[in-house]
């Protein structure tokens, strides 16, 4: 007899239990948006768990040249890029964005997912390697297990240790090394130049995920790369439409060469339908205005260093953030569930961390702050993490008294040899199947 698929359904009841002892975490649901307000189950919450980094989603500015796409063009496109779905206003944000990033072209994608799993899987073959940062989001993972090239891995931000993989790869094979600008959720950001420095000296290309970074740092919001001045250095820039655009959609920017070869060899983009006229449109905007406002950067800044500092003086560790995303070290599972659920009855709205996105342990509750959050917004959040860490012990876990003792439960010190099992993403597994959320609500 054949084996049943659906047994694994069947036998799923994670979140079932972890809802009924109340603390599950998950698809809250927002009736209301205000950016920096939400309203969930009739009650407002300050939101401090989204990427909307300068505003611009609910900017009526942006909602209004949503409208507007959707009244000149129709809801949707219908169709893929490549055949029936673009728009003038496609090939009016690729021109803009290639222009404030200074490369010779843009291609979009749908989804910021879609265009890294797309450009790794169509640039990279057989006998290419991919050397990928063990700390790299999910949709460069995903986009390493698809690709033909292989994949090794290399210790977080540590040029060393990529210089050590590159040594040992045959000189004459392609080499790519791809890594998050700001990882999504340390908040660190990259060590760009001396990852350069090693890559250069070994012939591989460069490939820079701004999808945190972009409207974030640099000049004029303009991510890591520019942060850096290594325009020139580095092959390949993907960046999302989903964080300081305040929209959804993806794109790579690049050579020219390259874009008209991903136009015609990425299958994410090739088929599957374009983005829809309200998305271009109101995301066209959303660049028009963070160019033409960069106080809201500079807000977003100043919103970052105060909770930075807040956060460190009520004695929360931060770890290695330099950026608005701030993950609050909590410690064990069960603690961040309980941590984010008294969050949000207090009226803060923040999910929990758990491994293994992050290692065993050292759960965290990931904050994420915006420009258009009010000194009020900030002053409440902090006293509300306050009060709750009092009433929860969480200064008593071990992951504060005992800082580095369980770290090898699960960590990804794992051997030379890497491989996928190495990557967050593979471990992932586990979450995707279950496991992680039965080991937090179970223990
Ligand atoms: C670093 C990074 N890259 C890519 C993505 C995927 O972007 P999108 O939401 O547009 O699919 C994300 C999303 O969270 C991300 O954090």
């Amino acid at each position: 007899m054949s084996r049943d698929l659906f047994q694994k359904c069947r036998e799923y009841s994670d979140s079932t239990v972890a809802r009924a002892q109340g603390f599950y975490p998950y698809f809250r649901c927002i009736e209301q948006s205000y950016g920096n307000h939400v309203v969930c189950e009739g009650k407002e919450k300050i939101m401090i768990g989204s990427n909307n980094y300068l505003g611009l989603a609910q900017d009526p500015r942006v909602v209004e040249a949503a409208c507007e796409a959707t009244r000149k063009f129709g809801a949707g496109c219908t169709g893929s890029r490549l055949l029936n779905g673009t728009i003038s206003l496609h090939n009016d944000l690729e021109e803009a964005l290639a222009d404030f990033l200074q490369r010779e072209a843009v291609i979009l994608f749908s989804t910021g997912f879609f265009a890294n799993q797309g450009a790794l899987a169509a640039l990279t073959e057989g006998d290419d390697f991919i050397l990928c940062d063990k700390e790299n989001h999910a949709s460069i993972i995903e986009g390493c297990q698809v690709a033909p090239a292989k994949l090794i891995p290399y210790r977080h931000n540590s040029a060393e240790v990529l210089r050590n993989r590159l040594k040992r790869l045959p000189a004459e094979a392609g080499k790519l090394v791809i890594m998050d600008g700001v990882f999504s959720m340390s908040g660190d950001i990259a060590d760009l130049p001396p990852m350069i420095k090693a890559a250069r000296e070994f012939g591989a290309a460069l490939y820079v995920d701004e999808a945190h970074s972009l409207g974030v740092v640099g000049p004029e919001g303009r991510g890591i790369v520019h942060h850096f001045g290594a325009n020139d250095e580095v092959d390949i820039v993907m960046g999302t439409f989903s964080k300081s655009l305040g929209s959804m959609g993806g794109f790579i920017a690049g050579s020219a060469e390259m874009v008209e070869f991903l136009k015609h060899k990425a299958r994410c983009m090739i088929f599957t339908a374009s983005l829809a006229p309200a998305v271009v449109g109101g995301v066209l905007k959303a660049l028009e205005i963070m160019r033409a406002e960069p106080e809201r950067i500079d807000q977003l800044w100043k919103n970052t260093r105060k909770m930075h500092e807040g956060f460190k003086q009520i004695g929360f560790k931060i770890g290695t953030t330099q950026t608005p995303i701030v993950p609050i070290l909590i410690g064990s599972e069960a603690k961040a569930f309980a941590f984010s659920q008294r969050l949000y009855d207090e009226g803060v709205f923040a999910t929990p961390a758990i491994y293994p996105a992050v290692r065993y342990g050292e759960a965290i509750v990931r904050t994420s702050f915006m420009s258009s959050h009010t000194e009020d917004d900030l002053d409440k959040v902090l006293q509300i993490f306050a009060k709750i860490a009092k009433e929860l012990g969480t200064f008593d876990d071990p992951a504060y008294t005992e800082p580095g003792r369980r770290k090898n439960v699960f960590d990804f010190n794992l051997p030379e040899s890497g491989g996928f099992e190495a990557l967050r993403g593979d471990t992932g597994v586990a979450a995707r199947n279950g496991s992680g959320l039965h080991a937090t609500v179970s223990r």
